[in-house]
């Protein structure tokens, strides 16, 4: 535990500070549901606990909120502003208020996940079939604010887009000797591991999954993909710790994962192989899984990151992605658990000198193929592109190749390769893009629906890389908080415009006194965050080839620094040009991967979009983009444009003293300040390295080294 966060230091409030509950607060409200303790308790028979639990926490948050803000706690029949109503079975119209207008003609019934809002004449009733699902309308009335009870007469349903929407955390039990608690973690440790063991206090996981249910996440992965050996007993020997993990999640909804080691029957249970084919293995694999549902029976299910990195899997065995997913959504199958399978696989002991491999291929290569082989509780789950959360590369072409599966979407708000948490970088934008991309063109499903199911394919829902730790701000930088709102929202409702998100977040987490965001600060945030990734984006690698960061910790600039390792991530540059050619023609063949029309637009240098150019393409220093420069001028004018943006940045944000609070004010200026020597120093590397392999000169004179 750092020494910010003793307990006088109470973690950061994010979105749900006292006064994001003004609107709700100062109101009567009422809760219909079968909590025998809650003052507005009417049916008696009790659910199992999770829904228990659930209502009990839905009373509690009532409580304080009216307590706070001098409303009121009343019965159904007490006229209330806000009814929150649990509906027995499959959705229908909430009981009408006394004395309200006729109740309007019930809308589509709410996917069971869901919640039904209905305003009439001032009053609101929100009703869900399951106590998370109202919990979360009770998140969207908060989030609303006055408008959620002044706006017109409305009859709403709100369900999410995916219907799994899950966070992994990369944490380590054990202070990993390279990696440390968290794994690309840059904000603390973890918040529920401390130096070997399970927290004891894990009041900060519940407050955790208050964030996250507040923004519609209900599935949380606890361990590291990477399953060294003591994370790895989490399965067995730990499950009474996880349990009690999963009961500080539980109050909000949240359902507890595990990620699991595909070695487990060797390294856990002694058997002498991991054969996904053998008896013995597929009988451990059902016992554990029977143990863990037993242990916590809300449990969610397994991630598993197999032959991937170092990590042990079905190759081993003669055996492919599909025979080893299958092993172990057999095991879980009878509890109704899923299995994420990770489609991160590639050669990490590459040969640089070998330029026919290519590592945007690789999980295509793999998985493509075995395209029907999963069993119907795996999903896939896949990178946004086919190399490793860069801040700008192509969408992965498996998430159009794999109709008869269900996928994935993996996306990283822990931000690796985009600042660390020490840059503001709101990737809001970054995750639409993704989202709305068309894989088969203007008149084809987006990568939001093929997630959704709503494609081709059965469809598996969205996951994400946390970026939380056990930080006071919860994130290192207080502005990346609104990635973490982000993805949630996203993942939720995928249409809505990362702006307007951004934009909720700003007013929940930064209300003054009375409950409202001073313009200042609005316009201030807006400035600072909505545009902070194409800034990010033109001080670091350009033209989509992407790394060029550290080895390692993957912070800061060093063009060659992976050039000549095993790591398949180049770049090619030498002093005629740079760029990776993936074309039919002449490359590695990577944009055969794409359907039409993304296959051929990729392919030319016509129509390839400059964004994505050196992705696709190797091209001279003196190649000129769609935009007119050549892409040695590119790299210098976006390069020095960036660090001008970041001075703006600075500069915008010390205009805010006095108006946000002193403790996030302090964070921000730090961060900021790094920021700019961060950028700097990208810039100068970057253009010094252009300058001196290609020869040509900045068209502005400016200072180049
Ligand atoms: C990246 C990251 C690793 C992580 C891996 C993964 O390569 O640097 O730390 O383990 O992604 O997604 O599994």
């Amino acid at each position: 535990m750092t020494v910010e966060n003793v307990v006088d230091h109470p973690p950061h409030a994010a979105w749900l500070p006292d006064a994001a509950f003004t609107a709700v607060g100062r109101r009567r409200v009422a809760v219909l549901a079968p909590d025998v303790s809650g003052p507005g308790a009417r049916i008696p028979a009790p659910g199992p606990d999770r829904s228990r639990e659930v209502l009990a926490t839905l009373h509690h948050e009532v409580a304080a909120a009216t307590a706070a803000h001098g409303g009121a706690v009343v019965g159904q029949d007490e006229a209330p502003d806000l009814l929150l109503t649990l509906l027995p079975g499959p959705a229908h119209p909430g009981p009408p208020h006394p004395g309200s207008a006729p109740t309007p003609p019930p809308s589509p019934a709410p996917a069971r996940s869901g919640f039904r809002v209905v305003r009439d004449d001032g009053r609101v009733t929100v009703s869900a079939t399951g106590p998370t699902a109202l919990l979360h309308g009770f998140f969207h009335v908060v989030r609303q604010g006055e408008d959620a009870f002044t706006g017109p007469d409305t009859d709403e349903t709100h369900a999410p887009a995916q219907a799994l929407r899950v966070l992994d955390h990369w944490d380590n039990v054990d202070v990993h000797a390279v990696m440390g608690q968290v794994e690309r973690g840059y904000a603390g440790g973890s918040i529920f591991y401390d130096d070997g063991r399970v927290r004891d206090d894990l009041s900060r996981v519940t407050a955790y999954a208050r964030l996250l249910a507040a923004v519609g996440i209900d599935r949380v992965c606890i361990n590291n993909v990477n399953v060294h050996a003591r994370e790895a007993r989490l399965l067995t020997d730990d499950l009474a710790e996880v349990a009690r993990i999963a009961a500080a999640l539980r109050p909000y909804g949240v359902r507890t994962h595990l990620a699991v080691s595909f070695a487990a029957p060797m390294t856990l249970g002694g058997l002498p192989t991991s054969d996904p084919l053998d008896d013995d293995v597929r009988a451990w694999w059902r016992a554990a899984a029977d143990r863990v549902w037993a242990t916590i029976g809300d449990f969610g299910g397994f991630v598993v990151k197999a032959d991937s990195e170092g990590q042990p899997g079905p190759f081993a065995y003669g055996c492919d992605h599909a025979d080893g997913a299958n092993l172990l959504a057999a095991a879980v199958a009878p509890h109704g658990g899923v299995v994420h399978w990770r489609a991160f696989v590639y050669d990490h002991t590459q040969d640089w000198r070998d330029r026919s491999t290519d590592r945007a291929r690789a999980a295509y290569d793999h998985f493509a193929p075995l395209d029907g082989r999963f069993a119907d509780n795996v999903v896939v789950q896949v990178k946004h592109g086919p190399l490793d959360f860069q801040t700008r590369e192509a969408v992965s072409p498996v998430l159009a190749a794999m109709p008869r599966t269900r996928l994935a979407l993996e996306l990283q708000v822990t931000q690796e390769y985009t600042g660390q948490q020490r840059h503001a970088c709101y990737l809001g934008p970054w995750w639409s893009e993704n989202l709305a991309f068309r894989p088969w063109g203007d008149d084809g499903a987006r990568v939001a629906d093929v997630v959704a199911g709503r494609g081709p394919g059965p469809g598996g829902g969205i996951a994400a890389v946390s970026n939380v730790g056990d930080d006071r701000f919860w994130t290192g930088h207080p502005l990346a908080q609104a990635n973490l709102y982000a993805f949630g929202r996203l993942a939720w409702d995928p249409a809505l415009d990362a702006a307007d998100v951004l934009d909720e977040w700003v007013s929940l987490t930064f209300p003054g006194d009375d409950g409202t965001v001073d313009v200042r600060v609005r316009e201030v945030l807006h400035a600072v965050l909505d545009d902070s990734w194409h800034t990010y984006e033109s001080y670091t690698a350009p033209l989509g080839v992407g790394f060029m960061v550290r080895p390692g910790h993957h912070y800061g600039p060093d063009v060659d620094g992976y050039e000549y390792t095993p790591w398949g991530t180049y770049h090619f540059a030498d002093r005629d040009g740079i760029g990776v050619d993936r074309t039919r023609a002449t490359g590695t063949g990577f944009t055969g991967q794409y359907p039409a029309p993304w296959r051929d637009v990729y392919e030319s240098l016509e129509t390839c979009p400059d964004e994505l150019l050196l992705f696709f393409h190797h091209v001279p220093w003196t190649h000129v983009l769609h935009s007119g420069v050549t892409v040695a001028q590119h790299v210098y004018d976006t390069h020095f444009a960036g660090v001008e943006r970041v001075r703006e940045t600075v500069a915008a944000w010390e205009s805010l003293a006095g108006l946000v609070p002193g403790d996030v004010d302090t964070r921000v200026r730090e961060r900021l300040a790094e920021q700019l020597r961060s950028a700097t120093e990208w810039r100068d590397q970057l253009n010094t390295y252009v300058w001196r392999k290609s020869g040509v000169a900045d068209a502005h004179g400016r200072t180049i080294y």
